[in-house]
């Protein structure tokens, strides 16, 4: 399949032929593309949820600064550092810092934490994933040691992008941090939600063009799962069948990037996860977040933290990802893109 050259119209006829149910051809072709490049290999990297804040007010997600309903909470530098001691022991060798846009963490205040895991764990890779910040501030955490950042750019279509984020957000800013990243040598994730409120197969199309041009190392792809706090408590969640065929459709347009089954797939279906990897995914996340700050990180309803999504299971996940037919890549796992 030479996605890679098709037009919009014809990438929107793929993306209806496959959104009710992936064909077979499809996902084979997928996970063959996955193959050739990275084998069975499943990269495994240790999430840290620090903070629940956030100044934004997206209107999916739960964590919005407008839900008073949400319990906030930081961590404080030791616990984040110690998070990233017991993903050291359980062997771990990326770390994920996650959270929403809190004015409380400074630039210098990141900087810090950026530098004492750099200090303490020297091979270990550090993406952030912390939003929309200026040229100068990505700046000075490449400088002080962190190597992949990730941000979604959530939908490319500008009429959908405002129907899910209010005034003060724009499809511009965040293309335009997304291209910042890459000129300052992060390795970087864009992505999207799938079926998202107006989502059509035009603007998934218009996503895949996007990730085509702008070739991040990284996509993020999950379903949309309502959160019952937020303006779109109502709205119909994301499939199974249209996420897999979404994931496929990344892997064959960009055959060496990085895409993890996520959480949010998971949570939608118990085999979730594998599913993913049977349609091109090689990445999961696992959590190393303090258990009991883990649901309070509620961008949407249900989201799955025990169990196999806690990095402290780390050697029944390795079981899970094997009976799939993997292994596990506990390594640093760099993107094969350039
Ligand atoms: N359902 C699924 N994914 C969500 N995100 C935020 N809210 C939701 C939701 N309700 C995703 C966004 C964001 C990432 C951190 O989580 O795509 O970029």
């Amino acid at each position: 399949m030479d996605i890679q050259s098709m037009t919009k119209k014809e990438i929107v006829g793929i993306i209806e032929d496959n959104k009710g149910n992936p064909s077979r051809e499809l996902l084979e072709a997928a996970a063959k593309t996955r193959d050739k490049y990275y084998g069975k290999r499943i990269f495994v990297r240790g999430l840290i949820e620090f903070t629940n804040y956030c100044k934004n007010n997206c209107y999916y997600c739960g964590i919005r600064a407008g839900n008073t309903a949400a319990r906030r909470y930081r961590l404080t530098k030791e616990q984040i550092l110690e998070c990233c001691d017991e993903g050291d022991r359980l062997g771990f060798n990326t770390y994920v810092l996650q959270g929403g846009e809190d004015g409380y963490f400074t630039d210098e205040i990141l900087c810090d934490i950026i530098g004492d895991i750099k200090h303490k764990y020297p091979d270990c890779a550090v993406t952030l994933s912390i939003g929309e910040k200026s040229k100068e501030s990505y700046k000075a955490y490449k400088d002080a040691g962190a190597d992949r950042y990730l941000l979604r750019h959530e939908t490319a279509n500008d009429a959908h992008y405002n129907k899910l984020h209010p005034d003060s957000m724009s499809l511009e800013n965040r293309k335009n941090c997304l291209y910042t990243l890459r000129e300052l040598g992060y390795q970087v994730g864009a992505g999207f939600m799938v079926g998202s409120p107006y989502q059509t197969s035009e603007t998934l199309a218009e996503d895949l063009l996007f990730i085509k041009e702008l070739q991040p190392h990284m996509v993020g792809i999950g379903p949309f799962i309502p959160q019952k706090d937020s303006p779109f408590a109502d709205k119909t969640g994301g499939t199974l069948e249209l996420t897999l065929t979404m994931l496929s459709l990344v892997r064959i347009m960009l055959p060496k990037v990085l895409l993890p089954s996520t959480t949010a797939l998971g949570t939608i279906d118990p085999m979730g996860r594998e599913k993913g990897f049977s349609a091109g995914a090689n990445v999961v996340m696992p959590n190393l977040s303090p258990a009991d700050t883990r649901k309070d990180y509620a961008l949407y309803d249900n989201k799955i933290c025990s169990g196999d999504e806690a990095a402290q299971s780390i050697m029944s996940l390795k079981e899970r990802i094997e009976r799939a037919g993997y292994t596990m890549d506990m390594g640093r796992g760099d993107s094969l893109m350039n």
